[in-house]
């Protein structure tokens, strides 16, 4: 990772606290690893969803993917998007609700279709640029996470009940889908 070489300018670390550490992403409390793993988890689908030829594997692929983005946006809006309130501006947690909403209607779209349909490979290639901007909102620089990163929730603790939270709507939601 790039951040590594940003990171050994460590001196001023220990003395004081210095206002604005960098963020250099190779210290993330458990909350914030756990939801970037899932970004680039659902990145990786979106990327392979490109390379597949034949319907049944696409609707298999996307299947997984939106099991794991309504998974993914389900935790953040019950655990990190409200505990956030105060920490982060309210403007990027209203935008990222928002966000979460379009993808959501995507979603449903697509999943109301057959692969082979006009327009399908549209939404979905749509759908994924659509959650790249938003984790982009939600990882970069000043951005979501790192604003939640500075403020004072424990963010370790929120990790386990991401993490729990996480499991339990899969096991939930992947039993719904299996029609
Ligand atoms: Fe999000
Ligand atoms: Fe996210």
């Amino acid at each position: 990772m790039a951040a590594a070489a940003k990171s050994s300018s460590a001196k001023s670390k220990s003395a004081k606290p210095r206002k604005a550490t960098r963020r250099t992403g190779t210290r993330d409390p458990l909350a914030i690893r756990l939801l970037k793993q899932d970004h680039r988890e659902v990145e990786k689908m979106f990327d392979e969803y490109e390379q597949l030829e034949s319907d049944s594997e696409k609707q298999a692929l996307f299947d997984k993917i939106a099991l794991a983005l309504k998974v993914h946006t389900r935790i953040e809006e019950e655990i990190l998007y409200p505990e956030s309130r105060g920490e982060v501006e309210d403007d990027l947690i209203d935008e990222a609700y928002v966000e979460h909403d379009g993808a959501k209607k995507l979603i449903a779209e697509i999943e109301a279709m057959k692969p082979g349909q006009e327009f399908y490979d549209a939404k979905v290639k749509v759908l994924g640029e659509y959650i790249k901007h938003h984790v982009k909102e939600e990882e970069q620089p000043g951005g979501f996470f790192a604003q939640a990163k500075k403020g004072d929730e424990d963010l370790e603790a929120m990790g386990e009940r991401l993490k729990a939270r996480k499991e339990e709507l899969m096991t939930q939601m992947a039993g719904k889908a299996a029609h």
